[in-house]
């Protein structure tokens, strides 16, 4: 039995510079069916089962961070539903008190089989990445990924009756930034969000120079616009996207730009890596081994709660990301959670 948390010693999470966290990011798992260029290297090795977080743990952990003010988790990995059981330990989490939002992130390669037990765990939302719609440039961003089954899984999540469903697009120069009004035209027609991501360097990439493969939002954005209408508007997820609706359609494009219009000033969010490292922000080292505090106090939630406290002192103002050097963060996407 997990000792009663009713006297927290403060019962929310604010860092030195008064943001307080509310969305915390789960990493499930560092593994991956797909390799994306801009994610993974071809080569990787994955950590031993032991140093992963058992779903007990993590069904802990959430709730420590739902009792201190926590409203959205969202489960990341690698690929989060190549673990197996991962719908169980979501139909636990998405029963804590105060949470409003269970969410996920994922590649899309398991949704056939796994969009309708999704939705019946208690996941709101769901983001599938789709970084392309020819099956041979799917094939080489993803290094292995099958685009047809990716655009099942998309109409399975549909099928489901999910909340939302947001696409995420990674834009790279000269592999698929032609691509951004045929994946903005599917989305609309698919009654889809789209958001669009600034490649980050997080870990040594082998494939390109991060540099050379730039492509900017307000790039993107150009290109848009020459087919079509977008209005600026003020709706937010709690994520770091900045929104756009489009005329004639009734969803959004979004776009997430870490280098160019910086969002690190509202951050409302912490991450959690697939072996129990709190990371306080995406671009910098600074973290707290919650692993070790849980096992060292398995039935403690106060432990916990008081780590989580502890960490909001070295939350730091934002990230350094510079696209120029080689990654001064050497924690691949997959590792970080992405
Ligand atoms: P919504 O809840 O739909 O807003 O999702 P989200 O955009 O927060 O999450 P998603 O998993 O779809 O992430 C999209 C991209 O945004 C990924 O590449 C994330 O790594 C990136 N992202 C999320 N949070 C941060 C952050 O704090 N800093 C940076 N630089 N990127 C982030
Ligand atoms: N830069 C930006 N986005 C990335 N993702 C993975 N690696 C990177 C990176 N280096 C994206 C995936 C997915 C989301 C969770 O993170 O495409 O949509
Ligand atoms: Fe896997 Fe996602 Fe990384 Fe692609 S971006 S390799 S799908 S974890």
């Amino acid at each position: 039995m997990i000792k009663s948390s009713a006297v927290p010693i403060q019962n929310k999470l604010i860092d030195r510079f008064g943001r307080q966290v509310t969305y915390v990011r789960i990493s499930v798992t560092d593994r991956c069916d797909f390799r994306c260029v801009y994610c993974m290297s071809e080569d990787m090795e994955f950590l031993p089962r032991e140093q992963v977080l058992t779903f007990e743990e993590i069904a802990t952990l959430s709730r420590a961070f739902v009792e201190m003010g926590v409203t959205k988790i969202r489960i990341t990995g690698g690929e989060p539903l190549v673990r197996k059981d991962v719908v169980g330990m979501l139909a636990e989490i998405s029963q804590l008190d105060g949470l409003d939002e269970l969410v996920i992130t994922t590649n899309g390669s398991q949704l056939v089989k796994l969009a309708e037990p999704l939705k019946k765990a208690g996941v709101k939302r769901i983001n599938i990445s789709l970084d392309s719609l020819d099956a041979d440039k799917f094939k080489k961003v993803t290094r292995v990924g099958d685009l047809d089954v990716v655009l099942k899984g998309i109409q399975a999540a549909k099928k489901a009756g999910f909340e939302k469903i947001k696409l995420n697009a990674v834009i790279l120069k000269n592999r698929n930034h032609d691509e951004v009004n045929s994946l903005v035209q599917y989305a609309m027609e698919e009654g889809l969000d789209i958001s669009f991501i600034e490649e980050m360097p997080l870990g040594v990439v082998d494939s390109h120079s991060r540099e050379e493969a730039y492509y900017s939002s307000d790039e993107i954005k150009r290109d848009i616009e020459q087919q079509f209408d977008l209005l600026p508007s003020t709706k937010t997820t709690g994520g770091p996207a900045r929104y756009y609706s489009v005329q004639g359609y009734d969803n959004m494009v979004g776009f997430i730009s870490p280098h160019s219009h910086n969002f690190c000033d509202t951050c409302n969010r912490v991450r959690v890596t697939a072996s129990g490292l709190l990371l306080l922000c995406l671009g910098q080292e600074h973290s707290m081994d919650l692993k070790r505090v849980l096992r060292a106090n398995p039935t403690d939630l106060n432990k916990v709660k008081q780590a989580l406290i502890e960490s909001m002192e070295i939350k730091p103002k934002g990230h350094d990301f510079d696209i120029t050097e080689q990654p001064v963060i050497f924690r691949h996407m997959s590792v970080t959670g992405g």
